[in-house]
């Protein structure tokens, strides 16, 4: 990119950076959960699949977020390249604790996004990021919700058939 539109953005040469990682993270999300929801729907999970489908669609929204920020900054979004995506999974709670890391992993890294702009004065990218917030927030807690029917049913046998059921789907 030419460096004459870069000291031209809207926000620091850094900020996009972190913000193009950002794509890349949640581009990496919304194919993981695409795969999570491949193994339930293949094991008769319905409602965790159904669950995980749509958790697909909000990450890809979400890249789209901020891809379109960037852009509209006068930067150069870069469209995620996404290899080695986990298909194997051992067990539904094993889906729903890999979900759960992956949302703390994308908490901890728009945090830092934040956190550096507001050290940098990138006001812009710190208000546009408080959305992520909120729905980082949204996000872990339903992973945690989830977690706990494990913690209360058990994770073997008929509990399985009973969790799935308690699923949330709108
Ligand atoms: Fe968009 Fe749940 O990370």
């Amino acid at each position: 990119m030419k460096d004459i539109a870069r000291q031209q953005m809207s926000m620091k040469v850094e900020s996009m950076d972190m913000l193009n990682a950002q794509i890349q993270m949640e581009g990496r999300a919304s194919a993981s959960y695409l795969a999570m929801a491949s193994w339930c729907d293949q094991r008769g999970y319905t409602r965790s699949a159904e669950f995980l489908y749509r958790q697909s669609a909000e990450e890809r929204e979400h890249m789209m977020k901020i891809f379109k920020f960037v852009n509209d900054c006068g930067g150069n979004a870069l469209s995620p390249e996404i290899k080695n995506i986990e298909h194997d999974f051992t067990s539904l709670e094993e889906i729903f604790e890999t979900a759960l890391a992956q949302e703390i992993e994308v908490t901890r890294s728009i945090n830092n996004i934040i956190a550096f702009a507001r050290k940098n004065n990138d006001f812009g990218v710190e208000n546009f990021l408080q959305w992520f917030v909120s729905e980082q927030l949204e996000e872990e807690k339903n992973m945690r919700d989830i977690l706990d029917l494990f913690e209360l049913m058990g994770s073997e046998g008929v509990a399985l058939k009973l969790i799935d059921e308690r699923i949330p789907v709108e």
